[in-house]
């Protein structure tokens, strides 16, 4: 009877092997009394040295990897060869590190839960090693709850270690000095019965993050007093006041810095009117003139604001009184006015009225 054909079997006999680790092949005959055999080794078409039924291949490579295949020898009969079977080397990926929740971007100052993912390395009994080396408290962990520290400016990065197989390290999880909230207004002014929409962003932040992703929540403050704390960058408001953001997020909550203030005023329906006493549009040198700015309605008392191209300003009062006139009083002049009783209500502008102040009277002579 013909000699039964051989089996080769791997042992771990699990599908994932990494390189590194260490695996033992051996060349299985039914029935057979295995000492009396001597054995021929391939590895896909290339013979291996090697006459024993079972060896031994520490420090897999990839280059361990193929189909291996057997036949015996007794008193000069040879088996049939042995289908073949397939080592795998599976060389670990370079792991990720990865934050839970999973926010694009960590900031000094930030807690937040670090993990090391090493693809298609599940179901692997990896240990894990760290940097910065101070979170390698053994036993090391895939996880840490960790306080990122600017000193750790360079980053956090892992690599996975199982038997003599090491993944390479990961691309580092760097760290942003702590963040500051923008602040940012479509107009300045609450235009009468309309609103502004004001937009608080985290600053620096990563350019691929959209914000339901990076985990913001935007608190907002109205004169020095908390307003309202939104998911969304966004707010729209009717009423004036002196307005700040800062983003939050985390547990314990994580604040960016306070935006700069934004003074958001309400346009009251008065408007006032620039007048020239007397009324003469041209004046001369040296001539007297008064700008005035009038606010009809009621009895409310005001602060005056002036805006001209001229070289010399008014003072904020309601009236500019020029005692003698020069080239330098000459330009556009425009006024607004704030209650007194209520800082954020302004008046809009006044239509602009022009002064020129001639040099001389001789030419028209
Ligand atoms: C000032 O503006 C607020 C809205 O910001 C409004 O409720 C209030 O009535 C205004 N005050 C006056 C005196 O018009
Ligand atoms: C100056 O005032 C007079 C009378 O109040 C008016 O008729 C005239 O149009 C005004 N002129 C200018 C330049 O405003
Ligand atoms: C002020 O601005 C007006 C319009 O832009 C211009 O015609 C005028 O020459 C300017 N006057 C001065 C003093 O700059």
């Amino acid at each position: 009877t013909d000699p039964p054909k051989p089996t080769v079997t791997l042992q771990p006999s699990r599908t994932q092997i990494y390189s590194g680790e260490t695996v033992t092949v051996r060349c299985e005959i039914q029935g057979g009394e295995r000492a009396q055999w001597t054995y021929e080794w391939r590895r896909g078409q290339k013979n291996i040295h090697e006459t024993s039924s079972e060896y031994r291949i520490s420090r897999l490579t990839e280059s361990h990897g193929g189909g291996y295949s057997c036949r015996a020898t007794r008193s000069s009969s040879w088996t049939e060869w042995s289908d073949s079977t397939t080592l795998r080397v599976t060389v670990p990926s370079k792991p990720t590190v990865t934050l839970q929740p999973p926010w694009p971007q960590i900031y000094s100052g930030e807690t937040v839960t670090v993990r090391c993912e090493i693809q298609g390395g599940e179901g692997a009994q990896w240990t894990y090693e760290w940097r910065p080396a101070k979170l390698n408290t053994p036993p090391t962990y895939s996880e840490y709850r960790i306080t990122v520290t600017e000193s750790d400016s360079g980053g956090y990065s892992c690599r996975g270690k199982r038997s003599f197989s090491r993944t390479e390290w990961s691309d580092a999880l760097t760290v942003v000095s702590k963040p500051k909230a923008e602040l940012r207004a479509d107009r300045t002014a609450v235009p009468v019965g309309g609103s502004v929409t004001l937009t608080c962003s985290v600053s620096p932040s990563s350019s691929s993050s959209s914000s339901s992703s990076s985990g913001w929540k935007y608190y907002w403050y109205r004169d020095g007093k908390s307003y309202e704390a939104l998911t969304n960058g966004q707010i729209s408001v009717s009423e004036g006041g002196l307005y700040s953001c800062r983003g939050g997020r985390g547990e314990p909550v994580y604040y960016t810095e306070d935006s700069e203030s934004v003074r958001i005023d309400t346009t009251v329906s008065n408007r006032p009117v620039v007048t020239l006493y007397p009324n003469w549009s041209e004046i001369y040198r040296g001539e007297t003139i008064t700008v005035r700015c009038e606010i009809h309605g009621g009895d409310t008392e005001w602060d005056y604001e002036w805006e001209t191209n001229s070289t010399i300003k008014p003072p904020n009062q309601n009236e500019y009184r020029i005692r003698s006139a020069s080239s330098s009083n000459s330009g556009n002049y425009r006024c607004k006015g704030r209650m007194k009783s209520s800082q954020h209500n302004t008046t809009e502008w006044s239509d602009s009225v022009t002064l020129t102040v001639s040099d001389s009277k001789s030419y028209l002579l």
